[in-house]
């Protein structure tokens, strides 16, 4: 079932669900499939499609990953976090963002299906051109894995956590590391509800300039 929302609504109210993941439903393996068929109408640089998307659901491996993802979490929540002015969209958020960030570290496991796009090749220091030409061609096609997941009563929050890990997560799922980049981890399950609200940003005014800097 695609729910009732306008382009604009769904463009808007797909958020980085944590806490309203629906971890006691499974999820259909067509849907994921349906979900990730439109994520592949992406576009790509050269329309090369090098992608490769790994989806797992098998609880020990689910938790071996999360174990990685947990381990890289904590010390990034003892990390200094940036500091914003009063008022600023951004300090009235960021409690919330935690609480539910750490709400998922503590339940990434439970999700039923975890999934890792991949792109060919890896891009380790490279100049901007290449970086943005390489991550250009898997970002748009995980964010309409997301809008679509969204657009069927699906969530998922956007993870790059376990990362620091990448090589042992390869390893553990047969990834080819030195050949295939991975892009995150998207934790999938049927959100509690599907109502979900437009979020408050920096202003556009502040983040726009017309003709020049
Ligand atoms: C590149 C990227 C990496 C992110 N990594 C994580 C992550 O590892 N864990 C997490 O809980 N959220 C992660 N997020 C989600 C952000 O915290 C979230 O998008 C932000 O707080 C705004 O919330 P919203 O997506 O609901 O609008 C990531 C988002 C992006 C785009």
């Amino acid at each position: 079932m695609v729910l009732d929302l306008t382009p604009d609504e769904l463009l808007t109210t797909t958020r980085s669900v944590r806490k309203r993941l629906d971890f006691s439903r499974p999820v259909e393996r067509e849907l994921v499939e349906e979900c990730l068929a439109l994520a592949l109408q992406a576009p790509t640089g050269s329309n090369r499609q090098g992608w490769q998307w790994v989806v797992v659901t098998e609880p020990d491996t689910r938790r071996a990953i999360a174990e990685h993802y947990g381990r890289n979490f904590d010390l990034y929540l003892g990390m200094r976090q940036p500091e914003y002015a009063e008022g600023d969209a951004r300090a009235a958020r960021q409690d919330a963002v935690r609480d539910s960030a750490t709400f998922l570290r503590v339940h990434l496991h439970e999700a039923p299906v975890l999934v890792i796009p991949l792109l060919e090749g890896r891009i380790d220091g490279a100049d901007a051109f290449a970086q943005a030409s390489y991550w250009g061609s898997i970002l748009p096609a995980a964010w309409s894995f997301m809008l679509a997941l969204r657009s069927r009563g699906l969530g998922s929050a956007w993870t790059t956590l376990h990362l620091p890990n990448e090589r042992e997560v390869a390893e553990l799922l047969g990834i080819p590391f030195d050949r295939y980049t991975q892009a995150g981890l998207f934790p999938v399950a049927h959100t509690a509800g599907t109502d979900f609200a437009p979020a408050r940003r920096v202003p556009l005014d502040a983040v726009t300039h017309w003709e020049r800097w």
